[in-house]
């Protein structure tokens, strides 16, 4: 049996008072559209149709290849939404759910719950609701005496008595595809001027066909974004959520209300999470690591037992038993090996440090490649821009960079050279020698011990 998504993502969302599309506001760090994009194929199902219309270019962006869109132009209501699905599934498809990409917190169980039980309704119709206090701004479930559902009716049509009802509809359906095509096209206009997708189950019914109603018993997965308050309390849901997941797979969050952690981010068992920490993007993180209090890390890859505090990293790769901060900042392209050591007040960029390097304090290193067990001194600067192009330091092994060396890009420096204090360096240095001054100039051969 194929089932094929169509997600509802053409609306304005005029209460998100936004220049961007609503679907395109972040959540946990990801689009909102991306969510629905992602349930779905948790889901098992075949690849989705994403109705667009407003923003519609910049959605179809965030959607990219991982779903086929539709354009509705003008926005007629949810079962126009839908009907511009049909060109591309009439005949392809035997069931379509359909979902609204403003609802984010969907678990893809559920989902395959509402397609199975679509599957087994003899009837064209089977959608979730939820039973809440506050009612307010869904469509209402009228049931009959009989406890089958009769309609939904939605809030500005309701009589105060249905107004009452506490069962509300969460806007997710299973459609037989084959009723579903002709039904749309006999909705009525609504007094409001829109077509209502909720309008089917009164359709389905009125031809003595069965409507089936599934009660969801987390109301929370049903939030749906209609402002930002909306958006914010679903961060705190999905935050709670994911570190749940990370504490049970043995990641220790010292304190969860300041810890973020965005979905796709990996931890390794046993890694300490202190305070006020943010990781992001496709972050890894290794096993035994201690990281924050007050880090921030984006699409890095962190090894094993690694000490990060107070530091911020971007886009770089970090071995095992590196230790770095507090106020270490790696931008993208750094490159950190098997116990490195970073300390206060440093920055590499697009520069590998091989294992065992030191840069103890308030170093810049950009655009260079550093050898095994080489000392950084303290205020040693990479001089790699000369003002319209940046140039390469090359550093060997076992060399001792004196503090406050200024390295004049390009440079390379030989395995076990020396530099002064002070020196600014703008000539090659051979392996094994000493240089002083400003500019550097020789000074010695030395012989090393061994
Ligand atoms: C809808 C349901 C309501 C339900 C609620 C749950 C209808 C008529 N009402 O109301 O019963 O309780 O969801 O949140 O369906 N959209 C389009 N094109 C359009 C109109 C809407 O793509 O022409 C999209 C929106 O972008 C949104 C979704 O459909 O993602 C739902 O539309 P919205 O206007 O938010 O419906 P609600 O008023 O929330
Ligand atoms: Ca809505």
């Amino acid at each position: 049996m194929k089932t094929t998504p169509v997600i509802l993502a053409a609306g304005q969302g005029t209460r998100m008072r936004s220049d961007l599309p609503k679907v395109l506001h972040l959540l946990a760090g990801l689009p909102l559209v991306q969510y629905s994009l992602r349930v779905v194929e948790a889901a098992g199902l075949e690849k989705p149709v994403v109705i667009i219309g407003h923003g519609a270019e910049q959605v179809q962006k965030a959607v990219g290849g991982q779903a086929i869109c539709a354009l509705q132009d003008q926005q007629l209501g949810t079962a126009h939404a839908v009907r511009t699905a049909e060109p591309l599934l009439r005949g392809q498809t035997d069931y379509v759910l359909v979902i609204s990409a403003d609802m984010p917190l969907f678990r893809p169980e559920t989902l395959a719950r509402l397609v199975e039980a679509g599957q087994a309704n003899p009837g064209p119709v089977t959608l979730l609701t939820v039973v809440q206090e506050d009612s307010h701004g869904f469509g209402r479930i009228v049931r009959g005496a009989d406890g089958r559902v009769q309609a939904i009716v939605e809030e500005a049509q309701a009589t105060p008595q249905q107004l009452a009802i506490r069962e509300v509809n969460v806007g997710a359906y299973c459609f037989r595809a084959d009723w579903l095509w002709d039904a749309l096209a006999r909705i009525p206009l609504s007094p409001k001027g829109e077509y209502y997708l909720t309008d089917t189950v009164g359709l389905a019914v009125g031809e003595g066909l069965n409507v089936e109603a599934l009660i969801m018993a987390d109301a929370e997965e049903a939030i749906g974004i209609n402002t930002r308050v909306h958006l914010a309390e679903a961060e705190a849901i999905l935050r709670r959520r994911i570190l749940t997941e990370h504490m049970l797979n043995g990641v220790t969050i010292v304190d969860p209300l300041s810890t973020y952690i965005g979905v796709d981010v990996k931890i390794g068992q046993d890694t300490i999470i202190q305070p006020n920490t943010h990781l992001r993007g496709k972050t890894t993180i290794g096993e035994g690591c201690q990281i924050g209090p007050n880090t921030i890390i984006e699409d890095c890859r962190i090894g094993d037992l690694c000490t990060i505090l107070s530091s911020v990293l971007e886009q770089s790769i970090v071995e095992d038993e590196v230790h770095m901060g507090p106020f270490a900042h790696l931008r993208p392209g750094a490159h950190l090996g098997q116990g490195v050591h970073m300390g206060n007040f440093g920055e590499v960029k697009s520069s590998y440090l091989a294992a065992g390097v030191k840069m103890g304090h308030f170093s810049y290193i950009g655009d260079a490649t550093i050898g095994e067990e080489t000392n950084i001194g303290a205020g040693t600067i990479t001089c790699n821009f000369d003002g319209k192009r940046k140039h390469k330091t090359e550093i060997g092994a076992n060399v001792f960079l004196g503090s406050d060396t200024m390295l004049v890009a390009p440079l390379k420096i030989g395995e076990g050279a020396r530099t002064g204090a002070g020196s600014v360096v703008i000539r090659d240095v051979e392996p094994y020698t000493v240089v002083v001054g400003v500019p550097a100039r020789f000074l010695k051969k030395w012989e090393p011990r061994d």
